[in-house]
Order: structure tokens, then sequence, then C-alpha cells
């Protein structure tokens, strides 16, 4: 009897204890970060000075520490030039996005809201460029290359490839997980992948537009446009805030690659803003444990009492 009543309770216990992890774990990783999170200072951007906005637990400026906001590429005329990081995935994010995975809602299947996928049949045809994202990891070669893929997902960019249109790169911040992209609109193959006039602020704008279901004009921006929208993949539906910041990059043409293409109307290559993105997850597939993830929480911490008391009442 006594053997059966113990064994009954180590089940118990265990039961409990295997749904715990999950709850408790998102829970540490909160903590995990090491500030209190100042999100009210990333929403309230336009009314704080860029100093303040830049230690914003989301990302930090590579060049607060020997970084660049411009990526490295080889072989410029002349040397020296690089493309602007104008989209960062602030790490204020939901944790899912932050994970570069079709999966689960992860970066991957949120790109594809914007019809931006993994390069055509998983050949490399752009140069390699690098980046230093003052994470201490020095010069780092991108994660990879995204292609819009004309709303075909597994052939479509490689149209792309031949045709030219949205791209971008991307690197991931060591310290924060911030993700830095850098995107623009390039011309076709046989002009050399070039970027297509004012198609580094057209590119960003592009992407942001798409991915918020908003219309941006690029000439209509400032240093204090923000934007809110959602766009769904797969089931997974995306709320996505945006903050024009600037002061991380110039509003110049210096050290733009391409930049004599790139200029329009007597304007420099780049507007110098950065459109910083945070992205929570508002939707899910039915069938995608959203019921252990979100539900159980409250759940176990309504019935954990009254479980642990019904036990020792047991006994
Ligand atoms: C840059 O070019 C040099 C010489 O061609 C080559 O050795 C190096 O791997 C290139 N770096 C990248 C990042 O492509
Ligand atoms: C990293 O890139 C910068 C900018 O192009 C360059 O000056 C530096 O020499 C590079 N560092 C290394 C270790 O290659
Ligand atoms: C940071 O860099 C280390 C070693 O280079 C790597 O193991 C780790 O996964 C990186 N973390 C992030 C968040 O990129
Ligand atoms: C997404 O971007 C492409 C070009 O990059 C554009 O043709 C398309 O209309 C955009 N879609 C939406 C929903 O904004
Ligand atoms: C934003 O632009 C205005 C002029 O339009 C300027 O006075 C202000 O200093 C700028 N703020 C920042 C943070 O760049
Ligand atoms: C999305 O959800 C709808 C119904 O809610 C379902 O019919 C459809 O198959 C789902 N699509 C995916 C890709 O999960
Ligand atoms: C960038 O500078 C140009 C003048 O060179 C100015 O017309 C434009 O408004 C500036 N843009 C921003 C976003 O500050």
């Amino acid at each position: 009897m006594v053997s059966s009543r113990s064994s009954v309770l180590l089940l118990i216990a265990t039961q409990l204890l295997s749904l715990l992890p999950t709850s408790s774990a998102s829970v540490l990783s909160r903590t995990d970060d090491q500030p209190p999170r100042p999100i009210e200072r990333e929403v309230l951007g336009s009314a704080t000075s860029p100093s303040i906005r830049k230690r914003a637990s989301g990302y930090t400026n590579p060049a607060d520490n020997g970084g660049y906001m411009l990526t490295i590429v080889n072989g410029t005329y002349p040397a020296g030039l690089g493309e602007p990081l104008n989209v960062i995935l602030s790490a204020d994010s939901d944790k899912e996005v932050l994970v570069k995975s079709t999966d689960k809602g992860g970066f991957l299947n949120y790109m594809l809201v914007a019809g931006l996928g993994e390069e055509c049949l998983g050949q490399h045809l752009g140069s390699i460029q690098e980046a230093n994202l003052g994470d201490s990891q020095g010069n780092v070669s991108e994660v990879e290359e995204l292609r819009y893929n004309y709303g075909n997902p597994y052939i479509g960019t490689c149209q792309e490839t031949f045709n030219g249109g949205l791209h971008l790169r991307y690197w991931i911040q060591n310290t924060t997980n911030a993700y830095f992209l850098a995107v623009s609109v390039e011309m076709d193959l046989n002009s050399g992948h070039d970027i297509v006039r004012n198609g580094y602020n057209i590119g960003r704008d592009q992407l942001v537009s798409n991915l918020t279901g908003t219309n941006i004009v690029t000439e209509d921006l400032t240093n204090t446009s923000t934007f809110s929208g959602t766009g769904t993949y797969m089931n997974y539906t995306y709320q996505t805030d945006v903050q024009y910041v600037p002061g991380l990059l110039k509003n110049s043409s210096d050290d733009i690659n391409h930049y004599i293409t790139v200029e329009e109307n007597g304007q420099p290559a780049i507007d110098g803003l950065v459109a910083v993105l945070t992205v929570k997850i508002t939707g899910r597939p039915p069938s995608s444990g959203a019921w252990s993830t979100i539900s159980q929480i409250p759940l176990i911490s309504i019935f954990m009492p009254l479980l642990l008391t019904s036990v020792f009442t047991l006994f």
C-alpha cells in the first residue's frame, strides 16, 4: 500500500515536472537579458536622443565597438566601399522569430511574408560580403542571401537571380542576437547585379511595406517615421512595429558601393535611416502547440497549488 502510494506520488510529481520546463524556461530566458528591457525607449524613440536609443537591449550600434554599419565588399573601386545595413530585426522581438528557421514561425518563415526566400536551388550566385557588427567576432561572412521569389516559394528566387529585384544579405549580432540586413533592389544578371537607382532606400521600404502590409513612400520618410502592421505566412501572423532610426548610417554617398548609379535627383545614395523592426507573433497554426506554450503557463500557475494540495490530502 505504501509503495503504491509513493509510486502514485512519484508519477504525479513526474507529470508535473514534465509540464514545468516550458513555462520556467520562457521565464528564465526573459531574465537572461541583463538590463531590464527598455522597450519604452524604442517605442518613444522619436522623443529620445539617438545615444540612448542605441543602448537599447534590442541591438547595439556596431560602431560603438569597432564595427561598421556598412558591409565589407571585396574588390570595389575605389577600395573599401560597402552596402548599408539598413534594416535591423531587434532582439526585443519574440524569441521564435530570432531563430534562423522556416519552422515554428522562425526568421526564414517571417521573411517569406515578404516573398524573400533562400537562393535559387541552393546556388549562391552573388559574391560573399562580410560585416563587422561590433560583437567581438571581427569580419564575418554573411549568413546567406535571400531573394524575392515572385510569388513562387519553390523556384521564384531563380527568377530573381536572372531578372534582379529585391534581395538581402544578413548577419546576426553575436552579443544581442539581433539580425542586421543589407537590403537593396538589384539589376538583372546581365548588368552584373548592380543596384538600381535609389535601390538601397527603395529595397528597405519594399521589404518593410511587404512585411507590414503598408505602402511606404521613401521620399516622405523622416527621422521620426514609424509604421505598424501585420503579415501572415503558413498561418503564422507577425505584428511588426517599425521605427526609422537616424544616426546609425550617414545621409550621404560616402563609402557606399555603386553610389554613382544609385544617387537620384542629386540626393545622396542613402537617406541615413535604418528601419528597426520589433516583431511579435500574434497568430499561429492550430497544430503548432500553441496550447502548450501559451495556455499552459497560466493554467499551470492556477492548478499547481490545487494539484499539490489534492496530492497531499490524498496521503
Ligand atoms: C576576397 O578576395 C580575395 C582575393 O581574391 C579572396 O582570397 C577572399 O577569399 C575574398 N573574400 C571574400 C569574403 O570573398
Ligand atoms: C576587416 O575589414 C576592414 C574593413 O574593410 C578592414 O580594414 C580590416 O583589415 C579587416 N580585418 C581583417 C582582420 O581582415
Ligand atoms: C556567438 O558566437 C559563438 C562562437 O563564435 C557561437 O557559438 C554562438 O552560437 C554565437 N551566438 C549567437 C547568438 O550568434
Ligand atoms: C512585395 O514586394 C514586391 C516587389 O519587391 C512587390 O511587387 C509586391 O507588390 C509587394 N507586395 C506587397 C503585398 O506589398
Ligand atoms: C531630425 O530631423 C530634423 C530636421 O528635419 C532635425 O532638426 C533633427 O535634429 C533630426 N533629429 C535627429 C535625431 O537626427
Ligand atoms: C491554415 O489554416 C487554415 C484554416 O485555419 C487551414 O485550412 C490551412 O490548411 C492552414 N494552412 C497551413 C499552411 O497550415
Ligand atoms: C538627406 O539629405 C538630403 C540633402 O542632401 C535631404 O534633402 C534629405 O531630406 C535628407 N534625408 C533625411 C532622411 O534626413
